[in-house]
């Protein structure tokens, strides 16, 4: 015999073939994974339908747990860009895929030792004690069930000077039901002067002007300082709009969530700039999307006129899209994709962070391409059977952009990148406004909206001024002397048949 197989031998004989693999169990394994890459949502009291802490908890899943695990559903994450590494990537290995099916195969084996121990989670601020702390003064109920439910508070902040803000941390207090909130600026008072208005806390729509953006709050996730000296600006005399997308738990829940801002000593050296390709959102590209037609495709670019470093990426759009993809072609050639969104999905929208910061040279061409399914296979359809959407503001129009967080390089003009996103966003305004369609459309839809007075999304016969009153309730279809959304959405598509010469 070989000195090889003897080897071989004495391993067999001690349990330890090579290449024979130690029983995956939930005590050794799998807990502590779940509890690594699902816990921050699957514990009490977070947006997780139900805890994955424990055996007890898990095994009844299990075929559940391996089903979106597979699919990559779960953990939600949407990037799949392989060329650039993102910081907190929170998706699983393939390994640990191939783990939790073996544990399934060999019928979920709980293992020897203890049970794993959970991670200890925060309990206060993550980060510490804020510099400053808003809260909403009055807590918003969200219904047992029905309809997700969109809708801001406005919160007074009107520093006396400019600031710059590091970081935010919103801490809701009813978590299970907060699926989303964009944390924007208001240098108005609209906001605040919008607030309440309808008798409950908060409004409802987009329509006050945004003088900034302090980025979002995305369930699961941890917050972190912006890297090196790098920080948002906060506009003197802002108040803070939380814009907050709320998803009915199953019991009824009061929201009144509280927000920490951490400020930065001093201002940063360095700039930030988020270019938006396509511009506006979309709104200049025209976007019209015949029904049943499945690829439906946006593009558009932008030529970086000074060195960057890009930092983080994000996409918009709303049901219709499926993919979205923005590349980065280098003047040398070389093209890097830094974001492939492969199954978008409007629920998880979330900023990706790149680990390394991403050097692009001026002469960079940064190309977006959104692609839409306005197909009966596109499961997120709002409509059956399909119909023509176009470019709009409401949740069932399109639009879309992908957003690239950048900083001039230290040395390079940054009013020259500041005067290129002008002149792209001008042109959008220009291109809206020699179609009078869409520049019709979404004034349309704004005035409207603001009709419903007392916010509960219908409009009521006495909501509509005399004159247009009776030509209105035309589109009551179910003659409960009032506008339904989807009456609404009728309403507006006929004003804008007429708008659109
Ligand atoms: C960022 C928060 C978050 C993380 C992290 C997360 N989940 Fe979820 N999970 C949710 C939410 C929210 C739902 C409810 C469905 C939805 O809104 O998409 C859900 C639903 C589920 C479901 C039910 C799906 C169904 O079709 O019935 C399973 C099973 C699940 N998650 C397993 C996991 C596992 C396993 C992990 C870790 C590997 C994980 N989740 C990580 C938030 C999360």
């Amino acid at each position: 015999m070989t000195m090889k197989w003897c080897l071989l031998m004495a391993c067999a004989v001690m349990g330890i073939l090579p290449g024979a693999v130690a029983e995956v169990t939930f005590n050794g394994k799998i807990g502590p994974m779940l509890h690594r890459k699902c816990g921050s949502c699957h514990r009490p009291g977070e947006v997780g339908p139900f805890p994955l802490l424990t055996y007890e908890q898990v095994a009844p899943k299990a075929r559940t747990i391996a089903r979106v695990v597979e699919s990559r559903s779960m953990p939600p994450w949407q990037a799949v860009s392989g060329e650039v590494a993102f910081a907190h990537d929170r998706r699983l290995e393939a390994e640990e895929i191939a783990q939790i099916k073996d544990w399934i195969a060999s019928g979920l084996p709980r293992g020897t030792g203890n049970a794993p121990v959970p991670p200890s989670w925060p309990e206060g601020w993550a980060l510490g004690q804020p510099d400053i702390v808003l809260t909403m003064p009055v807590g918003f109920p969200v219904p047992a069930e029905g309809p997700d439910i969109y809708r801001n508070f406005a919160l007074s902040l009107r520093l006396p000077e400019d600031k710059w803000v590091k970081a935010v941390e919103l801490r809701p207090s009813a978590r299970g039901v907060v699926h989303h909130a964009l944390f924007f600026l208001d240098n108005t008072g609209a906001a605040l002067a919008q607030d309440g208005k309808d008798g409950r806390p908060g409004f409802k729509g987009m329509t006050f002007r945004r003088a900034g953006s302090l980025g979002g709050y995305a369930p699961g996730a941890t917050v972190h300082f912006l890297p090196d000296d790098y920080a948002m600006a906060l506009p003197k005399q802002s108040d803070l709009v939380l814009a907050m997308h709320f998803h009915p738990s199953g019991k009824p829940e009061v929201e009144q969530s509280t927000v920490g801002l951490y400020l930065a000593d001093a201002p940063p050296a360095r700039d930030l700039a988020n270019l938006q390709v396509p511009a506006a959102f979309g709104a200049g590209m025209k976007i019209d999307i015949p029904p049943g037609e499945a690829g439906y495709l946006v593009r558009d670019s932008f030529t970086l006129p000074v060195d960057v470093d890009a930092l983080a990426v994000s996409g918009h759009a709303h049901y219709l899209c499926r993919t979205m993809k923005m590349t980065a072609r280098l003047p040398g050639g070389t093209a890097i994709v830094l974001l492939g969104i492969e199954d978008w999905d409007l629920n998880w929208q979330d900023r990706y962070v790149f680990a390394l910061p991403q050097r692009l040279p001026a002469g960079t061409i940064l190309e977006s391409t959104l692609r839409y399914d306005n197909s009966e296979e596109n499961p997120n359809n709002p409509f059956s059977p399909p119909r023509r959407v176009r470019w709009g503001e409401e949740s069932t129009d399109e639009m879309g952009s992908i957003t690239l967080m950048v900083s001039p390089v230290p040395g390079q003009s940054r009013e020259a990148l500041a005067q290129a996103a002008r002149k792209a966003n001008l042109e959008v305004l220009g291109a809206v406004a020699s179609r009078p369609r869409e520049a019709f459309a979404m004034a349309m839809g704004r005035r409207i909206r603001a009709l419903d007075g007392n916010g509960d999304g219908f409009l009521e016969a006495a909501e509509i001024p005399e004159p247009q009153r009776q030509r209105a309730l035309k589109f009551d279809r179910n003659g409960d002397k009032r506008l339904d959304e989807e009456e609404i959405q009728r309403l507006l598509e006929t004003l804008r048949g007429e708008g659109g010469a």
